[in-house]
């Protein structure tokens, strides 16, 4: 499998601190955002990564991460054109996937999850896609999954009235249709390529399996939860 790090968007949500860097370049603590994407792809074998980027700050990502030699794995690197939203960034990707099955992580999600078991799932799994489920007190922030029977039956992206609390965390895996799938949506209400219209049509074809992600995950798009993600690496080393 081929890993895919999306790290584009305007991150408008974190103005002024975005004006000038990119939101997954901003620290965590020690690091550059961007390392732990990298770093946990790593860790679970996967060493053909790309990064995709807006035009804007692409620069900086070469600049910064290189080759990937320091990480022990080979880095790609691909340009969005424009913010047509996540799932248009994932598209960036087809060249690079080969046909292969692809692991997508937005650079913002920061996890304490070892990915590896799930990727040998996903090899195993003959097709389709995997998302990845986590409890959480404000659904309304997020992609929001209904699971009926053990099976999602519908995911709706940041619902003013969520049917559950489980969020959908921005790791995805998919089969080489995600790309077919991709040409045939139209974007949402805020202009965009949404990541859920991909995924509900894995949803509707009986193709989509998941699993409640374990411990600790952030979204680090809000000034709150840059904090807070911040704060919990830097207790996390000090153990
Ligand atoms: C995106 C997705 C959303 C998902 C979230 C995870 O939202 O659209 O479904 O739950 O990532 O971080 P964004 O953070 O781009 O608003």
């Amino acid at each position: 499998m081929r890993g895919v790090i999306i790290a584009g968007g305007k991150g408008s949500r974190l103005y002024p601190l975005t004006k000038t860097i990119n939101k997954n370049l901003l620290p965590i603590y020690d690091k550059p955002m961007i390392y732990y994407s990298i770093e946990m792809l790593r860790d679970a074998g996967i060493k053909e990564i790309l990064i995709v980027t807006g035009t804007e700050h692409s620069g900086q990502f070469i600049n910064l991460l290189e080759s990937g030699d320091e990480f022990g794995v080979k880095l790609h690197y691909e340009v969005q054109k424009e913010p047509l939203g996540p799932a248009d960034a994932i598209n960036v990707a087809k060249d690079f996937a080969r046909g292969e099955k692809i692991v997508v992580i937005f650079s913002d999600n920061i996890f304490e999850y070892d990915i590896k078991k799930a990727c040998e799932d996903f090899k195993d799994q003959k097709e389709g896609a995997k998302i990845f489920l986590k409890e959480v007190s404000d659904p309304e922030r997020f992609g929001v999954a209904e699971v009926k029977d053990g099976k999602v039956i519908a995911i709706k992206e940041k619902p003013k009235n969520p049917k559950s609390n489980l969020a959908v965390v921005g790791l995805y895996m998919y089969d080489k249709k995600a790309f077919d799938i991709i040409a045939t949506l139209k974007p949402s209400q805020r202009g965009e390529y949404e990541v859920t219209d991909l995924n509900n049509f894995y949803v509707k074809n009986n193709e989509m399996t998941f699993e409640i992600l374990k411990g600790h995950w952030t979204d680090a798009g809000t000034f709150d939860s840059l904090l807070a993600v911040n704060n919990w690496v830097a207790e996390k080393r000090k153990k």
